[in-house]
């Protein structure tokens, strides 16, 4: 039997959801219980750059960046909207052929928007110092070093066939740090696992600037690394 504490208590470890309150909340009958954090469906906004569109340069140009961000990540915001009204309405029809293929844009497009805002937050003009406190222990445990990490990350990045993401992320049932090489925006990912830093290997993120060498924009990017925000992202998912 599933007491109310064993429950807590696994899902502290599946992600730290009752750290966030999302189910401790729901579940104290003495507690209010929070409104559904969802807005109406297709109601997502594309988010402002976190910096001005010219302050990563030379590393990645604002030509790139407003290409990138004001038309690629916009439409993958406009897709979700899509795919979230699209399926509301297949679900009041009771249209099962076109729920099975609303999910696919669904993944395709949710994932698009979700690594895109990482990306951006994840840099820094200038970038930022390296790894401290309880991320640098856990890099140093899982990679040997932060040379380890990077020298791992930007190899899964650089061969990512085609389209995809170069990925650190924490799992909260394994306890560990992995890095990813992502196919599309969502495939090759590890279930449950929480995004921490994550780099754009679509040619879109980087041909204007450097064309085919990939490496070098991933050696320019690792240089804009915003660790502060890897480790408040670290913080939240142990
Ligand atoms: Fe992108």
């Amino acid at each position: 039997m599933i007491t109310r504490r064993s429950f807590l208590g696994s899902a502290a470890a599946m992600g730290g959801l009752a750290a966030s309150g999302v189910w401790t909340a729901a579940a104290d009958a003495d507690e209010p219980t929070p409104k559904p954090a969802s807005a109406e469906p297709g109601t997502h906004t594309l988010p402002p750059l976190p910096y001005a569109y010219d302050a990563l340069a030379p590393a990645i140009s604002e030509d790139i960046l407003r290409l990138h961000h004001g038309k690629h990540h916009a439409a993958y915001v406009k897709g979700l909207n899509g795919a979230e009204v699209a399926i509301a309405d297949a679900r009041a029809k009771k249209d099962d052929a076109a729920i099975a293929n609303i999910e696919r844009a669904l993944a395709f497009h949710g994932s698009g928007h979700i690594n895109h805002t990482i990306y951006w937050e994840n840099m820094k003009p200038g970038g930022a110092r390296e790894p401290a406190g309880p991320l640098a222990d856990q890099i140093k445990a899982d990679f040997g070093s932060v040379d380890g990490l990077k020298t791992q990350l930007l190899a899964a990045s650089a061969t990512v066939e085609g389209n995809g993401w170069g990925a650190l992320v924490w799992s909260p049932m394994l306890k560990r740090l992995y890095t990813l090489a992502i196919l599309n925006h969502q495939n090759s990912y590890m279930v449950g696992a929480v995004t921490l830093l994550i780099t754009d290997v679509w040619e879109h993120a980087y041909y204007l600037d450097y064309q085919n060498r990939r490496g070098d924009y991933l050696t320019a990017w690792w240089g804009l690394v915003n660790w502060d925000d890897v480790a408040g992202r670290f913080a939240s998912a142990r």
